[in-house]
């Protein structure tokens, strides 16, 4: 016989543990008026000292590395600047593969690509292809993006001048700018995407409100 748990000595060791899950939930004491008396007392914000035991206050300067994200407003854009030219250069180099010549026809998402009168039919036709230029709500959301995300197989690889290029290139191929134009912390957040207003802004704070 091979080695391992005979079937008898299986079925003892199955019921075993069936017998203490039952009496597992036996053990639990009903939910009496007293308990939740004294739950409804207790302090809502207070913590068991030690609380899990694990884990500890990040420091300043953790929390700056890990800050990244850019507001609608610019809130959080860096010091910096890169041109249209600039970013072909490096869209040839590090996205076309991926994303196709000018931001069309690649294999993977399609970044460019207006509709006639800047329609946004995506409610009624599913199928329709979100581009940059005809979805995007904020102009600032593909400096984020591509920093934090782009190129896919090296995220975070990329320079802020060379976000702030790339995101000059995909704003010219969206015609949002014109081909001489340079992008900065100062310029992006003007350039009003026509989505703009197509969303409904979600201004929870969290907690127990539910809408
Ligand atoms: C290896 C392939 C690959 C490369 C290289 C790549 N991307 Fe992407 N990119 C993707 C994929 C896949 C997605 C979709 C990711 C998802 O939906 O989670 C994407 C999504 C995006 C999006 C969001 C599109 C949308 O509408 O949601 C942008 C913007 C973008 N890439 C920009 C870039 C830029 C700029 C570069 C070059 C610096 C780049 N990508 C290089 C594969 C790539």
């Amino acid at each position: 016989m091979t080695r391992g748990i005979a079937p008898q000595r299986l079925q003892s060791l199955t019921i075993s543990v069936l017998s203490c899950v039952v009496g597992m939930v036996l053990g639990c004491a009903p939910a009496t008026n007293q308990n939740l008396e004294s739950n409804n007392n207790a302090d809502p914000t207070a913590q068991p000292a030690g609380h899990f035991a694990i884990g500890r206050t990040p420091t300043p300067r953790e929390i700056t590395a890990w800050n990244i994200d850019i507001m609608p407003d610019g809130e959080g854009l860096p010091t910096g600047s890169g041109t249209v030219a600039e970013g072909r250069e490096l869209y040839l180099a590090q996205c076309k593969n991926c994303h196709g010549l000018e931001g069309r026809g690649g294999p993977f998402d399609r970044l460019a690509g207006r509709l006639p009168e800047d329609a946004f039919p995506f409610d009624q036709d599913p199928l329709a292809k979100h581009t940059i230029g005809n979805y995007w709500p904020f102009s600032t959301t593909i400096f984020d993006y591509t920093r934090r995300a782009m190129p896919m197989d090296r995220p975070g690889s990329l320079e802020d001048n060379e976000v702030y290029a790339l995101t000059a290139y995909l704003l010219f191929l969206n015609d949002f700018v014109g081909e001489e134009a340079r992008i900065d912390r100062e310029t992006l957040p003007t350039i009003v995407m026509p989505s703009r207003d197509r969303f409904i802004r979600d201004d929870r704070r969290g907690g127990p409100e539910i809408r």
